[in-house]
């Protein structure tokens, strides 16, 4: 028997509707469907885990709600809210869209709860001691059915066989990769969840 807050159960019943005719306004059609499936694999992940299901689904609604919001807004909004930002976020301010997406669901959605919050703050850069609600979110997130199965099909599997913290890592280091090969920076909370998820391992 998963235990689970109603409080987030209410929540996310309540607010789905909200939040679905807010996202089609934001975000484009192909993005809505990637939410969707994020939901979905969050949800299912979550259930495997024995995990609250319900704020694993939240997270996942809302962890992509400012995608699409152009650079400069991203980088108007986390100066104005003061969000802690790295050089590396004035250079790629895209990598902010995650935590002005969580921003948008503490302020224009009323969720406090740390990890609805966490799983949408952290989906894109990951970063240290992240909850396991948080790390599905992330989990979620690479490995949706929409994704790329060469990129997804080891981590889904490393996930079945050697557990959540494993999984993470993998795709950590497979967007790592990424990186490296466009020759971009890598931002330091990157770094700092990788050591994280090494000294837990
Ligand atoms: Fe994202
Ligand atoms: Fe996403």
């Amino acid at each position: 028997m998963i235990e689970y807050d109603r409080k987030i159960k209410k929540q996310l019943k309540t607010l789905k509707p909200e939040i679905e005719s807010w996202l089609k306004q934001t975000v484009s059609e192909k993005r809505f469907e990637h939410i969707a499936r994020v939901a979905k694999t969050a949800k299912k992940y979550a259930k495997k885990l024995g995990l609250d299901h319900y704020k694993a689904e939240l997270s996942s609604w809302l962890h992509d709600c400012a995608k699409e919001f152009p650079n400069e807004k991203l980088l108007e909004i986390a100066k104005e809210k003061n969000i802690e930002m790295d050089e590396i976020d004035y250079i790629h301010p895209h990598v902010l869209h995650a935590r002005v997406s969580a921003l948008i669901a503490k302020e224009k959605f009323a969720i406090d709860d740390p990890d609805v919050l966490g799983g949408i703050r952290c989906h894109t850069l990951a970063e240290p001691n992240m909850s396991k609600i948080t790390m599905v979110v992330y989990l979620a997130d690479a490995t949706e059915p929409g994704r790329d199965r060469r990129f997804a099909a080891p981590i889904r599997k490393t996930f079945k066989h050697k557990g959540l913290e494993h999984a993470v890592l993998q795709a950590i280091d497979g967007k790592l990769s990424e990186v490296i090969e466009k020759k971009k920076p890598i931002h330091p909370l990157t770094i700092k969840a990788r050591n994280w998820l090494l000294g837990i391992l």
